[in-house]
């Protein structure tokens, strides 16, 4: 007998409520409407419609992925991340809302020509400013040759290929030139808060864009290091940082001479961002 999408949908809710609690029917939805094709707000319409055997199969194949954790972006295929879609795979970090909060401050600043996304994933922070600034070129660094094939598929898609380089690099090691903009989303996560977290960040995003073990500062103390020497004269740092790491890393950056760091919160009023001028010269 022919099930309708309701019967679907009350099928997947039913398996994931034992894992994931609440989230379950948020999560089902998502997953039946990129099964069927459709904008998650449509399915609501299409309840009392039968749903056909191949929306089953993609449907049931998703919620078996979802059980063992999968994120829903990565079984997607994609995530919106400031208004635009990007492609996302488990070689890049899955963008979170906080990160938002880095692009809604760095367009309140007037608009760079040039700017340096350090530990790019899947581009989300370089091409969303790049679209956002229409006449800026952008360099988009990562260690991992797997997440620049991802950002650079998430550039063709958003036709700015023409404006990005890519550049595989430990932080600034292949880098030359001086930009208006660097930004950094790096990874930031202590090694010993690693063992705690939840299995779908754990088991399913690269490690590597999640912790650089040991204390979680590491990426911040290179950044500190070599950071003045890439930005210009009247250049513009903004860095993501953990919600209890601004202290530390305000001082890692006080060490290598920056003395005007600036501390943004995110929606949920915690630490979020830092942004730094250049330190000045004698
Ligand atoms: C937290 S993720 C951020 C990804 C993306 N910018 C975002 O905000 O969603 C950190 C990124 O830094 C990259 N990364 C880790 N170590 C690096 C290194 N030594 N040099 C350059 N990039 C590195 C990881 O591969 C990962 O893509």
């Amino acid at each position: 007998m022919t099930q309708t999408t309701q019967e679907l949908l009350s099928w997947g809710i039913t398996q994931l409520t034992p894992v994931f609690g609440e989230g379950a029917r948020t999560d089902a939805r998502s997953l039946l409407a990129h099964a069927m094709g459709i904008e998650r707000g449509m399915l609501s319409v299409k309840l009392h419609d039968p749903v056909c055997g191949d929306v089953t199969k993609v449907f049931q194949r998703a919620i078996v992925q979802r059980v063992k954790h999968q994120p829903v972006s990565q079984i997607i295929g994609a995530r919106e991340f400031w208004g635009r879609r990007f492609k996302i795979t488990p070689d890049v970090l899955d963008p979170r809302p906080d990160t938002e909060t880095l692009i809604e401050e760095v367009l309140k600043q007037p608009a760079p020509k040039t700017i340096l996304d350090l530990g790019t994933g899947s581009g989300c922070i370089l091409l969303t400013l790049l679209a956002e600034f229409k006449t800026a070129t952008g360099t988009a660094v990562d260690v991992s040759g797997k997440a620049l094939a991802v950002a650079t598929e998430n550039a063709a898609a958003l036709g700015l290929s023409d404006r990005v380089t890519f550049k595989q690099s430990d932080w600034f090691e292949n880098i030359s030139g001086q930009f208006d903009l660097i930004v950094s989303n790096p990874p930031y996560i202590t090694a010993k808060a690693m063992d705690e977290i939840a299995p779908d960040v754990r088991d399913w995003e690269p490690r590597m864009a999640l912790t650089p073990e040991g204390d979680g500062l590491d990426a911040y103390r290179i950044i500190a290091k070599n950071a003045a020497q890439y930005l210009a004269p009247k250049g513009q740092l903004f860095l993501e940082i953990g919600w209890d790491q601004a202290a530390s890393v305000l001082e890692i950056f006080h060490q290598q001479g920056f003395q005007n760091g600036r501390c943004i919160q995110d929606l949920a009023q915690k630490d979020r961002i830092l942004h730094f001028h250049p330190p000045k010269t004698a």
